[in-house]
């Protein structure tokens, strides 16, 4: 890892207890399930679902979630492109950790550069997934649940993603869940049954 210049005088420290080791007691890899996609896709709502099941199932996870991390971690930020990209250079920074302490790691962010999610690919390696979350923007609109893009259309949200802030479409992502019309079980199978693919899980 190379420091930045301001932590030039910093040394990295070694861990006895390995990513392999904590893999071992917890009878599980450590991955980072990275969904995209526009806002009211159901980023949150599938990562929060694929949580509950993985839960249940015996998996150590978390949810990083847009709404509630910009509650703290990332406070500071707005909706300019340059904010954006330093959300999601801290979120990917932060699900790092996560994946090195061993826990299936999901997050959810519009995160709608496709730079910014080359650079978390990058940071995580191979452990990183790509999870498309394909909706139309006019049925992201219809739904609206929080009444943002009404908002936005009205001109009281500005760099609104969609509408007046662009969101660039994955072109290799791992999977590509379709979110209009089909129930939020249905998207979870088709993800659980990605993660049997992969051998996370039997
Ligand atoms: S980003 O682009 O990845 O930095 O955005 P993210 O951290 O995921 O935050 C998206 C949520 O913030 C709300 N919101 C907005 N979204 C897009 N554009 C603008 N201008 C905006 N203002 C507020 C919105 O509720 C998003 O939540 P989701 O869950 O995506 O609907």
């Amino acid at each position: 890892t190379t420091p930045s210049p301001k932590s030039s005088n910093t040394v990295w420290h070694h861990a006895t207890v390995t990513r392999e080791r904590r893999a071992k007691l917890n009878g599980h890899k450590s991955v980072l399930l990275w969904f995209t996609g526009l806002s009211g896709a159901g980023k949150s709502t599938l990562a929060h679902a694929l949580e509950e099941s993985l839960y249940q199932m015996g998996y150590h996870t978390f949810v990083l979630d847009g709404d509630n991390v910009r509650h703290g971690l990332c406070g500071d930020l707005g909706f300019s492109n340059e904010a954006r990209v330093e959300n999601i250079r801290r979120i990917s920074e932060v699900a790092k950790l996560f994946v090195e302490a061993g826990v299936i790691v999901l997050t959810a962010f519009i995160s709608p550069f496709r730079a910014d999610r080359a650079k978390a690919r990058n940071l995580v390696g191979a452990d990183f997934f790509e999870i498309y979350c394909r909706c139309p923007l006019d049925v992201c609109e219809e739904r609206d649940v929080k009444g943002l893009y009404r908002r936005a259309r009205a001109g009281e949200i500005k760099e609104f993603t969609g509408i007046s802030s662009p969101y660039e479409e994955p072109e290799q992502p791992e999977l590509v869940v379709e979110t209009s019309g089909r129930s939020i079980e249905d998207c979870v199978e088709q993800i659980l049954n990605y993660l049997i693919q992969l051998g996370i899980y039997e």
